[in-house]
């Protein structure tokens, strides 16, 4: 008994699933701008019949005795179909075409609906080469993927097991050239994109070490100079010390000589105004501390050189 009423419920909630789903589904497409012919195909129409024509319950075509008082004559066949122009959004619904005996009865009727899609949008085809899986990702991108059918193309052949947005593809594969396409694809709509080459280079072991200097090999190197520079100024002090030195001690050697020599010749001519002032015994300490101090300096500096 209790599985019985079961069924009759399960029975029950497909019927009304199944109602529902037709009620949504939708027998013809059209995108906005697009002309679309509502097919009645009736072979046997004649002048005889009335022929009527609904959107949404709102009459839009009526034909009595081969004359139309609503609607365009020129947009009816001769088989009853009604074509319609210029589709805009408020185009989609319920159409519905009856044909009437001239007795009253009912010779035919359809009903469709239509749902009105925009177009699909130019798909963009990128890719990202994944060294670590060694594959190639490529991606169909659409702004609006949604009920999107997709398609690849691979050197002009379709990949007929690919229906996805995205496409995976080994390295392996892509050896040589390979040109890539995708299409978006809805039931209004078709959409190719651009062709790609994908070329995928795996980054080399060890980057160009001109690019990986960091802040502190810069700093190593800038101070490095520096210490170098200052060495070699104290070298220069250091050797312009000596130079001199070793001229300063020439000329106390010249002027020893020079005085001995004047000392020497001034002998003979005892008396002399100059004698008192040049006598050496006045001057001597001083000059002999200077020449010492003079040639100790120089003795450090050349210990040094
Ligand atoms: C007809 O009904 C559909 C929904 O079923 C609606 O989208 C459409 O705008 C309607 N069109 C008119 C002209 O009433
Ligand atoms: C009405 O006319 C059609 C064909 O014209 C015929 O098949 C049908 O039997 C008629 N019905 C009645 C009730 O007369």
């Amino acid at each position: 008994m209790a599985s019985f009423t079961a069924l009759g419920l399960f029975i029950l909630l497909e019927f009304i699933n199944l109602s529902a789903a037709n009620k949504d589904t939708c027998e013809l497409y059209a995108a906005v701008g697009q002309s679309l012919t509502l097919p009645l195909n009736y072979n046997r129409l004649e002048n005889s019949h009335v022929l009527k024509w609904f959107h949404n319950d709102t009459i839009i075509l009526y034909r009595e005795k081969g004359k139309v008082s609503i609607g365009k004559p020129a947009d009816v066949s001769a088989t009853g179909s009604l074509s319609l122009k210029s589709l805009l959004f408020s185009s989609a619904g319920v159409y519905e075409a009856n044909v009437l005996n001239p007795n009253g009865t009912l010779a035919l009727s359809w009903t469709g609906r239509l749902c009105m899609m925009d177009k699909v949008s130019k798909p963009q085809l990128t890719y990202r080469c994944d060294f670590k899986s060694s594959a190639v990702n490529l991606n169909c991108y659409v702004d609006k993927p949604q009920g999107l059918v997709f398609s690849w193309t691979l050197d002009e052949k379709t990949l007929t097991s690919e229906t996805r947005q995205t496409l995976s593809i080994s390295l392996a594969q892509l050896k040589g050239e390979r040109d890539f396409s995708c299409s978006a694809a809805n039931k209004v709509s078709t959409q190719k994109s651009d062709t790609v080459r994908p070329t995928c280079k795996s980054p080399s072991p060890s980057p160009p070490p001109l690019l990986c200097f960091t802040s502190k090999t810069v700093l190593a190197v800038v101070a490095g100079g520096a210490g170098l520079i200052l060495l070699l100024i104290t070298i220069i002090i250091i050797l312009c010390c000596c130079y001199s030195c070793k001229k300063n001690q020439m000329r106390l050697k010249d002027k020893g000589g020079l005085r001995m020599l004047s000392l020497s010749k001034r002998e003979p001519d005892s008396i002399s105004p100059d004698y008192e002032t040049m006598h050496p015994s006045k001057d001597s300490p001083p000059v002999a501390i200077f020449s010492f101090l003079s040639n100790f300096k120089c003795d450090i500096m050349a210990y040094l050189c």
